[in-house]
């Protein structure tokens, strides 16, 4: 089988204004971060997730980690984070001293469990993390509930949730803070980038200086202060304006590639559900209150022997179908930095079962028939 038979699981969309973007900056003098393109992006970002405040970010972990410095985490405190994610939702906060305590999931949609949740709350939860898996919402109804409750902070690791929504509400603005991922493996990206969600002015205000090494170098480009200083601690979280031209060619063509991307989560939703039925397979389900993204297309298997046996037979036949996120509170540091006080065996379970199928925006049909004939050839 030559390499171009293989279905790779993830292909980078390709813009078709990335290349004169990037020709625009490295033909002018301004190549580091907040110009024009950054201003570009920026807007189209407040525009596609209607958040009154976005700051773009070298990555979503850095955008985690401004969220944990707007929050004040510091080592008396816990934050509650799922124990089904990436190692960013739960490192970010672990990097300024607090205790990460590890919640289970509802494996309906591989998300942050309210009830699980509200069992593992202390006096010293500061702020509960929640990713929204795949792109699709967590329930943000019950995490909204015990935060209020409690006084908690939450912050919407959305690195899958471009532009998705849970009740009408756009992702990555319903908490207290947001983030995005622009990681190649991501809807839109710029190779490595992020953002930073906010609602609230006074966060708003303290984020551009934390971003920008602990100055106020924003409000001075901005005209309002006539030289800029040290004002609080930071670091250097902005993304070039390499990143941000490529980030802004990318969302040019949001639609399209959210397009092309539900048109390949539609067909294998379309064609899985008889085979899933008689292989006591269970798939990726979008609850009716929420619009997801398409960053995934995922299924799961009864047992992890068959997972395995599942990704091998795929690979036999050219197709590359990964499964991911060992579980934070198993893993090496979650052992040593967090604490479990309800064992997280949902979390377990989707974790050993999950596996996820090619998607990209180019997909081709006849690549989408093989990896549909490929997957309901397996006997579960
Ligand atoms: C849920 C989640 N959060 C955070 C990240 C980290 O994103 P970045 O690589 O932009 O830091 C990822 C990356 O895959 C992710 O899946």
């Amino acid at each position: 089988m030559s390499s171009t038979d293989r279905v790779i699981f993830s292909r980078p969309y390709r813009a078709r204004r990335e290349l004169a973007n990037l020709e625009t900056v490295l033909s002018s003098d301004h190549s580091h971060g907040d110009g024009q393109f950054t201003a570009a992006a920026t807007a189209k970002l407040k525009a596609i997730t209607a958040a009154p405040h976005a700051l773009l970010t070298t990555s979503c972990t850095s955008a985690l980690e401004m969220s944990g410095l707007l929050l004040e985490l510091g080592p008396d405190d816990e934050v509650i984070v799922p124990s089904f994610a990436f190692t960013s939702t739960a490192t970010a906060m672990a990097l300024r001293g607090a205790t990460c305590v590890f919640a289970d999931i509802d494996p309906a949609t591989g998300n942050l469990d309210p009830a699980s949740v509200a069992a593992v709350v202390t006096p010293r939860t500061k702020a509960v993390v929640v990713i929204h898996y795949g792109g699709v919402a967590a329930d943000m109804a019950g995490l909204l509930e015990i935060a209020g409750a409690h006084g908690l902070a939450i912050v919407e690791d959305n690195a899958h949730g471009l532009g998705g929504s849970w009740q009408g509400r756009k992702l990555g603005t319903i908490g207290t803070l947001g983030t995005l991922s622009f990681h190649d493996t991501k809807n839109v990206h710029c190779g490595e980038g992020g953002a930073l969600l906010l609602t609230d002015e006074i966060l708003m205000a303290r984020a551009e200086i934390i971003r920008e090494k602990g100055t106020d170098r924003a409000r001075f480009l901005r005209g309002a202060v006539d030289k800029y200083s040290w004002q609080d601690i930071g670091s250097s979280y902005l993304p070039s304006e390499l990143n941000a031209a490529v980030l802004d060619a990318q969302l040019d063509e949001f639609e399209t590639i959210q397009a092309g991307r539900h048109r390949v989560w539609d067909a294998y939703a379309a064609a899985l559900p008889e085979w899933a039925a008689r292989n006591e397979v269970r798939l990726m389900a979008v609850p009716a209150d929420r619009e997801h993204t398409a960053h995934l297309y995922y299924l799961r298997t009864p047992t992890e022997a068959r997972r395995d046996d599942l990704i091998t037979h795929l690979r036999e036949r050219g197709i590359v179908a990964p499964f991911h996120y060992v579980p934070l509170d198993s893993s090496p540091a979650g052992l040593k930095l967090g604490r479990t006080p309800v064992p997280c065996v949902r979390s377990a379970e989707f974790s050993s079962t999950v596996v996820r199928l090619p998607l990209w925006p180019d997909l081709a049909d006849a690549q989408i028939a093989r990896v549909v004939e490929a997957v309901t050839a397996f006997r579960v």
